[in-house]
């Protein structure tokens, strides 16, 4: 009898090259710190490195692996640096990436109940231990009218909250007919560029996204934001949905959520606040002012993919009233109909969100929560805000710089007194050797240093260090 060929790879073969991939892994971290963490290739380089066509044989791992290392590690900005303190981070960690590994390994496709049950019903578990865990409102709990799915980003859960704005506020006529260019929704200037998008997919249109203006603080300002929705109804508009900031992409300010939550109850508006990043730091009791006024919410979004240990793409989605997102985010054809689903009895996340399919992205949190407990995420959240308070402070000390906004958690934004271009020459310089990776934002329009802590394996030596390079640096202006 014949062997029936294949290509594919053996159980056998999965644990020996699986091993290999695994050391791979562990030699990167322990050696990540003597790679430059912004990659300095030109544009294109990586590509001529490719051969222009695929393989006509398969190919044996270790060579892959070696390419791994000689043309894609140079095309890679090591996000998972110590000495990353870009953007905002998206950390990862060992328990995550394991996580992560399992999910692949099982292959889940979780649209229903049905097609995975511990796939929905862990993430419902998951997402009901954050509530508490995050100290926000028991409505956003599955036992109670809400509850948390997760999706693969903040832009995505931003944009489902503004759908189901939309549909509450035309009583679901809009899925139906589309809008009529009346609605309008509400954020502010310094909101993140994805509620100006999710404005552009929900068909409400960006003239319809009023940017309200902010204070001292650049946080919102509730009479702008009343006035403005007074203006709009007299001038014939329909106000719909508010999103408010806890802790702004530029520079982590926190918009007044009590204030905005009481006007949006007056006015009959969807609340939904953003706290992408930010959120993660109301694990600590002690930092969970920051969230003051989410009570008042319909919706919240946080991304354990930022600042949680949970390697991208991992956003936690809640809402008060889930019947409103799953009214206005069902349907079900024929070939998906169960007695599960007809029963009533559980979850199908895939009304929650706008893809059907979805991946098994419980399982990496739920390793995160369990192997660091919440003590443990405690405790790490705390240093790194502890090292950017510190960080402040150094900033504060030297006369060269000064402080460009208030740092409440673990955000520094600062600037050199030279002006525009010696802080552009500071950071192009800085990236530039490698030693750290640091960007940079506009405030009171005038170039602004962003200084973010928060990679999983940032400690006070590195923090240290990037000042250190960062004096240097300045001395060189
Ligand atoms: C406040 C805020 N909201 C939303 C986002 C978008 O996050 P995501 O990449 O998950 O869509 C960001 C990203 O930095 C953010 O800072």
């Amino acid at each position: 009898m014949s062997t029936v060929k294949s290509y594919h790879m053996t159980p056998g073969q999965f644990r020996q090259y699986g091993r290999a991939v695994v050391d791979w892994i562990a030699d990167y971290y322990e050696r990540i710190e003597t790679l430059p963490v912004l990659s300095q290739v030109k544009p294109g380089e990586i590509r001529r490195a490719l051969p222009p066509e695929p393989p006509r044989s398969g190919e044996a791992l270790e060579t892959m692996l070696r390419d791994i290392d000689e043309v894609i590690l140079p095309g890679v900005t090591h996000w998972q640096s110590p000495n990353f303190f870009a953007y905002f981070p998206a950390n990862a960690s060992g328990p995550a990436i394991l996580g992560d590994l399992l999910s692949s390994a099982l292959g889940v496709q979780g649209m229903l109940w049905a097609t995975s049950p511990a796939c929905t019903e862990l993430e419902t578990h998951v997402l009901d231990w954050l509530v508490p865990m995050l100290g926000l409102p028991q409505k956003f709990l599955s036992t109670s009218t809400g509850g948390g799915v997760l999706q693969d980003t903040a832009s995505s859960s931003s944009v489902c909250a503004m759908l189901a704005a939309r549909e509450r506020a035309t009583n679901y006529a809009s899925n139906r007919r589309g809008c009529d260019g009346r609605l309008v929704a509400y954020t502010s200037n310094q909101a993140h560029s994805s509620l100006e998008k999710a404005a552009m997919v929900a068909g409400i249109g960006m003239d319809n996204l009023r940017l309200v203006e902010v204070d001292e603080r650049f946080a919102m300002r509730s009479d702008a934001l009343a006035r403005q929705i007074q203006h709009d109804r007299q001038s014939g508009l329909v106000p719909f949905f508010v999103s408010a900031t806890v802790g702004t992409t530029s520079s982590n300010a926190l918009d007044p959520l009590p204030a905005i939550g009481a006007i949006c109850r007056e006015e009959g508006l969807w609340f939904h606040v953003d706290a992408a990043m930010s959120g993660t730091a109301a694990l600590c009791p002690e930092f969970r002012y920051i969230q003051d006024g989410v009570e008042l919410a319909d919706s919240y979004t946080f991304n354990p993919h930022k600042w949680m240990f949970t390697n991208f793409d991992c956003n936690c989605f809640f809402v008060a009233n889930r019947k409103a997102l799953i009214d206005t985010l069902s349907i079900l054809p024929e070939y998906l109909r169960n007695t599960a689903t007809e029963s009533g009895a559980v979850f199908d996340y895939r009304d929650w969100h706008i893809p059907l399919g979805r991946r098994f992205r419980s399982l990496k949190l739920w390793f995160v929560i369990r192997y660091y407990g919440v003590e443990g995420l405690q405790y790490h959240i705390r240093q790194h805000v502890e090292m950017a308070q510190q960080f402040a402070e150094w900033v504060k000390r030297d006369d060269r710089f000064e402080l460009a906004a208030p740092a409440p958690l673990n955000l520094v934004c600062f600037r050199h007194r030279g002006g525009d271009e010696s802080n552009q020459r500071l950071m192009d310089r800085l990236n530039q050797s490698g030693d750290l990776y640091l960007t940079h934002t506009r405030l009171d329009d005038r170039f602004t240093l962003r200084f973010c802590v928060g990679q999983t394996n940032t400690t006070q030596r590195h923090v240290e260090r990037a000042w250190k390079r960062i004096q240097e640096e300045a001395g060189r202006l």
